[in-house]
C-alpha cells in the first residue's frame, strides 16, 4: 500500500491490469486462481515490495559442522546472520538502482531479477524455504487486488517513514492513507 502510494504511476497500471482481468469483481468476490495467474504486474509489484521491505529483515542458521564460507572459516556452533534486508539492496547484485521501487525488474521472474538467481530472500531459499510461500503471495495479491478495483490511495500527510522490526517489519507509525472510493 505504502509503495502505490507513493508510486501512483504503477497504482494505475496495476489497477488497470485488475479491472482488464477481473472484470466481475463489482460484488466484492474475491478473484478466482485463473485470474491470479493473470495478475503479472501485481505480482512484480509485490515481488519488488518484499525485496525493498521484506516482513523477515534477517534470519540465522546455527554451523552444524566446521565450515568455510565465502573463505571465512566458520567454526560448528556459530550463529550466521542472513541479513536478507541489507542483501536485497546490494547494488553489486541487484544494479544501481537498488534502492528504487522498480517492478520491471521482475518481469522475467524473481530468478532473472538480479545478477544471482538466488538474491531474492524474502522466503529464505533451500531445504528451510518458507512453506507458505505461495500461499503469502495468493493471500497479498487477493487482497491487494480487490483493494485497487474499489479505491484509490496516497500518503496522508501525517505518515512518517519509520520501518519498525518487531517479530515482523512494520511501520512503528503506522501507515495513514487518503482513500478514496472510485464508486463514488
Ligand atoms: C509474506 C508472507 C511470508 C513471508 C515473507 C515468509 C517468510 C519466511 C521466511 C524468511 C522463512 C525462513 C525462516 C528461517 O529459516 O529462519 C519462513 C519459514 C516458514 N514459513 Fe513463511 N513467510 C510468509 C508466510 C507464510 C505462510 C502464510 C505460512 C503458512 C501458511 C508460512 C509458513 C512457514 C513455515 C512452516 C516455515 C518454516 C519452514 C522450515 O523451517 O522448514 N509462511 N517464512
Amino acid at each position: 500500500m505504502f509503495l502505490l502510494a507513493v508510486h501512483p504511476q504503477w497504482q494505475v497500471k496495476a489497477r488497470e491490469e485488475v479491472l482488464r482481468e477481473f472484470p466481475d469483481g463489482d460484488g466484492g468476490e474475491a478473484p478466482s486462481a485463473d485470474v491470479l495467474g493473470q495478475l503479472k504486474l501485481l505480482h512484480m509489484v509485490l515481488l519488488e515490495a518484499s525485496r525493498l521491505y521484506p516482513p523477515f529483515v534477517y534470519i540465522q542458521r546455527r554451523a552444524a559442522t566446521d565450515v568455510v564460507l565465502g573463505g571465512i572459516k566458520v567454526p560448528r556452533g556459530t550463529v550466521v546472520s542472513i541479513p536478507i534486508a541489507m542483501l536485497h539492496r546490494d547494488k553489486e547484485v541487484w544494479g544501481p538502482d537498488a534502492d528504487e521501487f522498480n517492478p520491471m525488474r521482475f518481469e522475467h521472474g524473481a530468478a532473472k531479477a538480479a545478477k544471482d538467481r538466488k538474491a531474492l530472500l524474502t522466503f529464505s531459499m533451500g531445504p528451510r524455504v518458507c512453506t507458505g510461500q505461495s500461499f503469502g503471495i495468493v493471500e497479498a495479491q487477493v487482497a491487494m487486488a480487490m483493494i485497487l478495483r474499489k479505491f484509490s490511495f496516497s500518503l496522508s500527510p501525517k505518515y512518517v517513514h519509520k520501518p519498525k522490526y518487531l517479530l515482523s517489519l512494520t511501520s512503528k507509525n503506522g501507515m495513514p492513507l487518503i482513500v478514496k472510493n472510485l464508486d463514488g
